[in-house]
C-alpha cells in the first residue's frame, strides 16, 4: 500500500481479547495468511465478525476464501469461530484464509484473478468531510478489477443509500459495469443492526465490461 493511502477503516483494537482469542491470534492466525503459492478463489473485504466468511467457506468447499480485516477484535471473532478448543481450524472450514489488514496492501502486490469479491457494508463515513475515506472509489474499484477474474463478479450490500448512488457514480469512472445478476446472499451483523435506518440493504453486483 502507497504510504500515502487515506485510511478507510476505524480502530484496529477493541476491547481487550479473551486469553482463547489471544491465543488464536498468536498462535493459529499466521498458518492461515495467504500464501503466494495457494490459488485464492474468493476474497470477502472487511469481514467484520466473519459470518459471512463462515458461509462462503461453507458453500463453496472445493474454493479457498480469503477475509481480509484490520479490525483485530472482528479477526479474533473469526478465528474463535472457525477454530475448536485446542485451537485447530474445524475441518469445514479449512478453506479460510485471512490477512489482517487493509485489502489494499494485498491487492496492490497481485494479480489474483478472483473469481468473487465480497464487500457486505463497507464503511458509509457520511460526513461529508469523511467522504475521502469511502474505499469504494473509482480508484479501489479499479483495482478490484484488476484482481477479478474475466468472467468474476464483485458483489457489494449497503443499507445506506447515499453511499450506494455514490459508489454507482464512482462505477461510471472504471471498466466496470452494472449487471442484473443476482446471488443468494445472507445477513450479515452490521445488516441485522441496520445503522443508516433504511427498510434494505441495496446491492450492486458488478463485472468488468
Ligand atoms: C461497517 S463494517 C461491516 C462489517 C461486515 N461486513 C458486516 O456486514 O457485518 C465495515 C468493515 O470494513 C472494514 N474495512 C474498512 N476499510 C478496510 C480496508 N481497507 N481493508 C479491509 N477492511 C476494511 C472495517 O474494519 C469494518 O470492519
Amino acid at each position: 500500500m502507497e504510504k500515502q493511502e487515506i485510511r478507510t477503516f476505524g480502530r484496529r483494537h477493541g476491547k481487550k481479547l479473551s486469553a482463547r482469542k489471544e491465543s488464536l491470534v498468536r498462535d493459529t492466525l499466521p498458518a492461515l495468511c495467504p500464501r503466494a503459492d495457494e490459488k485464492i478463489d474468493i476474497l470477502e473485504i472487511g469481514f467484520g465478525s466473519g459470518e459471512h466468511v463462515r458461509e462462503l467457506a461453507i458453500a463453496n468447499p472445493n474454493r479457498i476464501i480469503l477475509g481480509a480485516e484490520p479490525f483485530m477484535n472482528g479477526v479474533a471473532a473469526l478465528l474463535s469461530g472457525i477454530c475448536d478448543e485446542n485451537g485447530a481450524v474445524l475441518d469445514e472450514y479449512k478453506n479460510i484464509r485471512i490477512f489482517p489488514d487493509d485489502v489494499r496492501i494485498v491487492l496492490n502486490d497481485g494479480n489474483y484473478g478472483f473469481d468473487e469479491i465480497w464487500i457486505l457494508h463497507p464503511d458509509p463515513w457520511p460526513k461529508a468531510r469523511h467522504e475521502k475515506r469511502r474505499l469504494l472509489n473509482a480508484d479501489f474499484l479499479n483495482l478490484l478489477s484488476k484482481n477479478l477474474a474475466t468472467d468474476g463478479k464483485i458483489i457489494i450490500g449497503t443499507d445506506h443509500w447515499e453511499y450506494y448512488d455514490w459508489i454507482l457514480n464512482q462505477v461510471k469512472n472504471t471498466n466496470l459495469c452494472e449487471t442484473n445478476l443476482s446471488h443468494d446472499i445472507i445477513q450479515t451483523r452490521y445488516q441485522k443492526k441496520n445503522m443508516a435506518g433504511t427498510a434494505e440493504p441495496k446491492y450492486i453486483i458488478l463485472t468488468r465490461r
